[in-house]
């Protein structure tokens, strides 16, 4: 069943790039055909992605479809626009925005609702780890969306196993570590819905061109969702190489 999966390499910006960087992707990057290759862009950045060679993401999404939301950004927006994929609960705006289980589970519907793939970014902090309470806390997590979707959450979501503890700080999880979580996602996963062994699992935390085969190559590992190394085209098409 492993082997049906197609890897994935997702980038992620962040709050960095520009024009120029964007235009030297579009030139640069090599997707290998066995491979599907997102970078999620800041959003005014992400509709002058268009004809890339990749696909293109966003980095959030509002829960609502429109109105009185000043600076946010919805699913039709991203529809109108042609940009499919989507992060949703990055650590980044679970921290910094307050988002919680709740809302990124409404956000999480909210993109399935309007035919996009959302990633949906789950992980431990440092403390969490240290108790042992790791998959509890991967559990809550997930529960908490699969509490709201259908059945279309095991068709379309790709879920990204990101521990708080190794994103960008170099301290990336040992593949062994990362692939002991990912085997637990997708034995929680497929209690609900077997669909789950088709499901990709990114991991994501300081992958770099020099580790990304050895965690791409676990059996539970479908690609990685890579925030600093996907700044650099060179590091970023070896990490897609590493993927195929
Ligand atoms: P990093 O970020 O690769 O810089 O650790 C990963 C992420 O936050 O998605």
């Amino acid at each position: 069943m492993g082997h049906v999966r197609k890897k994935l390499v997702a980038g992620n910006w962040k709050m960095n790039g520009s024009q120029a960087l964007l235009e030297q992707f579009k030139q640069e990057l090599v997707v290998p055909s066995n491979v599907e290759v997102v970078i999620c862009l800041p959003a005014l950045y992400a509709p002058l992605g268009a004809g890339s060679k990749f696909n293109i993401g966003a980095q959030n999404i509002s829960e609502h479809d429109k109105g009185a939301h000043t600076g946010d950004i919805s699913s039709p927006m991203l529809v109108d626009l042609q940009i499919q994929y989507v992060l949703v609960g990055h650590s980044e705006r679970r921290l910094d925005h307050g988002e919680s289980n709740e809302l990124v589970a409404l956000k999480v519907k909210k993109a399935l609702q309007h035919g996009l793939t959302p990633i949906l970014c789950i992980g431990e902090p440092l403390e969490v780890r240290e108790v042992g309470a790791v998959f509890s806390f991967i559990q809550a997590q997930l529960d908490a969306v699969t509490h709201v979707c259908t059945d279309g959450f095991f068709k379309d979501v790709i879920v990204a196993y990101e521990p708080i503890w190794a994103i960008g700080t170099g301290k990336t999880a040992s593949p062994e570590q990362a692939q002991e979580v990912h085997a637990f996602i997708r034995a929680h996963l497929s209690q609900t819905n077997e669909l789950a062994q088709n499901m990709q699992i990114l991991y994501g935390g300081s992958v770099n061109a020099e580790n990304a085969s050895q965690l791409f190559a676990q059996t539970d590992i479908d690609g990685g969702l890579i925030g600093g190394a996907s700044l650099k085209v060179a590091d970023f098409n070896i990490i897609c190489q590493a993927a195929s």
